[in-house]
Formats: C-alpha cells, sequence, structure tokens
C-alpha cells in the first residue's frame, strides 16, 4: 500500500478527514503520542486498526471526539462523576471508561460492555476528527508492544506501507498516552496513569483508586480490568533494567559495567553511551522524552540498557509505569545494603563462590570475620556478653572464644541468647561497610534476619557425602563431629524455599552457575 505523507495545512486535514469517513486508516498526532485513526461505527475499518499493529483483537481501542456533545451517543449514561471530569478535562489528555451505548461495535470495545472515549485537546488531532465527521477508533500509532510514536519518523518507521496516510504534525507535548479512568463500576479506578493524575482527578471526584497493575505488574492468574495490561508493551529489543539508586550510586554502578548504556537523566556522569530522558524530579520533561529515548537506545543498537528510576508520583507515575514494563519489571535495588546475600551449608563451597564474585567486582562482607573483629575490639559488645555468661569468659581483659563456646553452645536456649546479642553488632557493622556492589557472607543470613536488608539472596548447597569430606579435612573434625554439626543448619528445602538463586557446588560448571547468576541479577 502506498502511504501518502500529510502536513497540517487545512487541505491535507480535509484529505485526511474523508479517507476515515470513507474507512481508511490516517495517522495523526495528538497531545499525548499519535493515534491510528479510523471511522469508529465502521467494524471492517476499524479491524484493519488491529491488522495494521499486529494488536490482540481483545485489546478494546479509544474512540475519539471532537465536541463534547457527541460522548452521550456512544454511552449508556454520564453519570455524576463522568461528566464533572468531562467539564474539568476536556479536552485533554484523559480517557473515560463508561457502559457502552449499541452504537458501539464489539470490534472497537474488544468485546467489552465498556467503551474508552476520549476528546484530544490538539488542534491538529481535532480538525481530522471534524473532519471525519465520525467518532475516531485511535489506538497509539505503533506496532504492538514497541513504544508509542511521539514524533512522525516513529510513525513512518511502524507504519508505512500498512496505512493510507499519515498526517505529520510535529513532537507529541505530553509524550506518554492519555490517563484511562474506568467510572463503569462502583469506585473510579485509574487503569493506566497519564498526564493527568491522580491528585488531579481526586482534586474534582474526590478518592480514586490506582489498579495495582499500574505500578506492579499482575499477578500470573489475574484478570485484567483493562485488556491492555496484559500485554507486553513498551520493548525495546535492548533488554531494559532500572537501577533503583541515587544518582551517585547509579553512575559508579553503570560505570562498574561493561557494554552497558545509560538511560539517564540530563547532567548524570556516565563514561558509556547514554540517552536521556528529561531532567530529575522534572516528571512531564521525562514523560515528554521517555518514548523517544527508548527508540533511540534500538537505532544505537543497544543490548543492555540501564535506566535511572523516576518518582512515582505525579505524572512520574505515569513515566514509571511505562519505563518498568519496558524494563520487563527487573528492578535492580541498589538501595539495599547489599547486593547479595550470600549464605548456605556448611561445607558447601561458599568461600569459593566469594571469590568468584570479589573477582567480578563485588566487595565482599565476610560475617565471620566481622564477629572476630567485634570479640577482639568492642568493648560494649564485651560487658553485655559478660553480664550474660559471667566473668569466666573474660581473659586478660578479653573475651575467651574457648570459654564463651563453652559457656553459650552448652545448650540450645544459651546459643539463641548468644546469637541475639551477637547478630545485631554483626549487621550494624556490615552496613557501615556497604557500599557499591557487594556480598553479605553470612553462614547466618536467616538466623540473622539479614535477608530482607539483600537485593537478591543465593545459597550454596552441596551433597552431604561431599560436605563431610570438605569439613572433617578443612576442620579437622570427626566424621561424628561433622555431622553434628550439619545437623544443627538448614535442610536443602530450606535454603531452596528461601532464596532466589541455589548454587549446586558438586564440582560441575560451578563458575558458569554464578557467572549466570550475576548475569541475570545485574
Ligand atoms: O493518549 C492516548 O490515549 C492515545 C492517543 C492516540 O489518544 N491512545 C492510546 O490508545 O493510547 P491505546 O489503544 O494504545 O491504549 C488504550 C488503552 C489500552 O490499554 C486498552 O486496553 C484500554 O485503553 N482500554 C480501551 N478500552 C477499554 C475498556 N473498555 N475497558 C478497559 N480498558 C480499555
Ligand atoms: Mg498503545
Amino acid at each position: 500500500m502506498d502511504t501518502k505523507i500529510l502536513t497540517a495545512s487545512q487541505a491535507d486535514l480535509k484529505l485526511a478527514g474523508r479517507i476515515i469517513r470513507e474507512g481508511g486508516l490516517v495517522a495523526f498526532p495528538t497531545e499525548t503520542v499519535y493515534g491510528l485513526g479510523a471511522n469508529a461505527l465502521d467494524e471492517n475499518a476499524v479491524r484493519r486498526i488491529y491488522e495494521a499493529k499486529g494488536r490482540p483483537s481483545d485489546n478494546p481501542l479509544i474512540v475519539h471526539i471532537a465536541r463534547k456533545e457527541d460522548f452521550a451517543p456512544l454511552v449508556e449514561s454520564i453519570n455524576d462523576k463522568a461528566q464533572a471530569l468531562i467539564d474539568a478535562f476536556f479536552p485533554g489528555p484523559l480517557t473515560i471508561i463508561l457502559k457502552k451505548s449499541e452504537r458501539i461495535n464489539n470490534t472497537v470495545s474488544g468485546g467489552l460492555d465498556t467503551v474508552a472515549v476520549r476528546m484530544p485537546e490538539n488542534e491538529t488531532a481535532r480538525a481530522v476528527i471534524e473532519a471525519a465527521g465520525c467518532p475516531v477508533a485511535a489506538p497509539s500509532a505503533n506496532t504492538s508492544g514497541l513504544p508509542s510514536p511521539t514524533k512522525a519518523k516513529y510513525v513512518i518507521d511502524d507504519m508505512n506501507g500498512k496505512v493510507d496516510a499519515i498526517v505529520d504534525g510535529g513532537d507529541c507535548e505530553f509524550g506518554v498516552e492519555s490517563t484511562v479512568i474506568t467510572l463503569a463500576g462502583d469506585k473510579p479506578v485509574i487503569l493506566r496513569p497519564g498526564a493527568v493524575t491522580k491528585e488531579m482527578l481526586e482534586s474534582v471526584i474526590g478518592e480514586v483508586e490506582v489498579a495495582q497493575a499500574v505500578t506492579e505488574g499482575m499477578a500470573e492468574n489475574e484478570k485484567a480490568q483493562s485488556p491492555g495490561m496484559k500485554y507486553k508493551h513498551y520493548s525495546p529489543r535492548a533488554r531494559v533494567v532500572i537501577v533503583n539508586a541515587d544518582k551517585e550510586d547509579y553512575e559508579a554502578f553503570v560505570n562498574s559495567r561493561k557494554k552497558a548504556f545509560a538511560l539517564c537523566f540530563e547532567g548524570d556522569n556516565v563514561n558509556c553511551p547514554k540517552v536521556c530522558f528529561g531532567r530529575e524530579r522534572d516528571d512531564l520533561s521525562q514523560a515528554r522524552e521517555l518514548f523517544d529515548a527508548l527508540r533511540k537506545l534500538d537505532e544505537m543498537g543497544a543490548t543492555k540498557v540501564y535506566a535511572r528510576i523516576p518518582s512515582k508520583t505525579g505524572v512520574g507515575m505515569a513515566v514509571y509505569n511505562r519505563l518498568i514494563r519496558a524494563a520487563a519489571f527487573q528492578v535492580i535495588d541498589l538501595k539495599k545494603p547489599f547486593t547479595i546475600g550470600l549464605t548456605g551449608q556448611t561445607g558447601a563451597g561458599k568461600s569459593y563462590v566469594c571469590e568468584r564474585l570479589e573477582k567480578q567486582g563485588f566487595k565482599i562482607l565476610d560475617c565471620d570475620k566481622y564477629v572476630r573483629e567485634l570479640y577482639e575490639n568492642n568493648t560494649g559488645l564485651r560487658e553485655i556478653l559478660r553480664a550474660e555468661f559471667g566473668d569466666n569468659i573474660i581473659e586478660n581483659g578479653r573475651i575467651d572464644r574457648r570459654a564463651l563456646a563453652d559457656a553459650a553452645f552448652a545448650d540450645r536456649e544459651s546459643t539463641d541468647r548468644l546469637n541475639s546479642i551477637v547478630h545485631p553488632f554483626v549487621v550494624s557493622a556490615c552496613e557501615a561497610d556497604a557500599k557499591g556492589l557487594c556480598v553479605l557472607d553470612a553462614p547466618q543470613l536467616f538466623e540473622a534476619k539479614m535477608q530482607d536488608k539483600c537485593y537478591k539472596i543465593i545459597s550454596v548447597i552441596a551433597p552431604q557425602e561431599i560436605r563431610l569430606k570438605r569439613i572433617t579435612e578443612r576442620d579437622g573434625i570427626s566424621c561424628e563431629q561433622a555431622k553434628q554439626r550439619m545437623s544443627a543448619q538448614h535442610s536443602e528445602e530450606f535454603f531452596r524455599a528461601h532464596s532466589d538463586f541455589v548454587i549446586i557446588n558438586d564440582g560441575r560448571d560451578i563458575d558458569k552457575q554464578i557467572e549466570n547468576i550475576t548475569e541475570e541479577i545485574l
């Protein structure tokens, strides 16, 4: 098909309207993103939209109008809250869902009994809709799954040869799609955040809920309130990962990575190729530039992209919602004190895993070492232990570790008491030294309740015979003693259930296992 590229001249906009009225497809700019329009009342024309985009047929389209009075015929009725929102925000970047009237066919509504309606503010958009003289169904004018187009050139990239015409009307003002709110149920719910924020909506109609899928992704068996929520979205070819960190930590992290691309804010200081999406603390600039930035990264051939995290407030919620989908919900949380919590069975070979991770640039925080140092130097801890376990555990003013072990490992209760005293000291000492990418090497990770302070948990396990051999050789103890020590520990099932990753150290491909894990989490 030959696609006409039109301008925003009167004559071209008239032509665009006529093409739509007669069953054709025309892409045109709106203040949010470019839309791909067809006559909403013509089922065959609407079907062509789904084809051109490669869009699943159960994902309904938004119906666009040019005048407020064109809303009523599309719906069963307009309730008070809907009317208040129309008065406050139409024309503008807000879409309202209500029960549909019989004028709305099932192709537009994706088989639902509701319809989404929006009146754009953009002059070109309204001129096209007015010239068409009918309600215009228009999803974003991108290939399904790709970032929505905010410039005519991206529409041409995706739609040339698939649609009748594309109106080049310059760059879009907001850059993210409209806010979608449903007023068809008991309570108003935001199904997709946009430039009309939750706060703005609440100032007009009172409490508004935000669908959980907006920021969190959907549970596997959850039914989508809005079919668009369940599809992969805004995805560039590159793998995008969001980094939850402040500016400096983000910069240090990105600069430590190989072959990285940065999707960052203006002024961020990174050594790798970068694309900026707006300024920190300026959510409107981030919204305007995000999709453009994602497309640019593809043009640059990026394979791995680390993105700065937007705030989730105001229009930032819309930016975060789009970015988290582009990232397939992957967030590296560098705000946790420890990147990796490493634990596992005694004798399973944790030390070797530490060595490998250190080579990869992780800082290792060895809890056993911290315990030894605390016993040596921490007078506060010494006095607490003396009060708890008696003067016998002190020798020449210092803790006698053998005497302490005799007193504290005598029975379960004493052991627990010792742990509950020592663990908090270890946690704060490790936290004080944690910086950048670090591994908390903690045999007692779970006992010390440190799991929530780690971004990811790795447990190292090994078959019993291998552990037995290692422990007896390493510590010069008998089989019996080794077995007793092993039985005091968590089971393999426990480690499996409480860890993000399990390394099985039975001599085979251990380096590969470690590499795969760090590749996956960073
Ligand atoms: O800013 C925008 O809204 C742009 C411009 C072109 O107006 N349009 C747009 O359309 O983003 P689209 O099709 O890409 O996104 C429409 C979203 C989808 O997530 C869809 O599932 C949801 O709105 N939607 C449409 N009708 C619905 C309905 N009846 N119930 C629930 N969700 C609906
Ligand atoms: Mg879309």
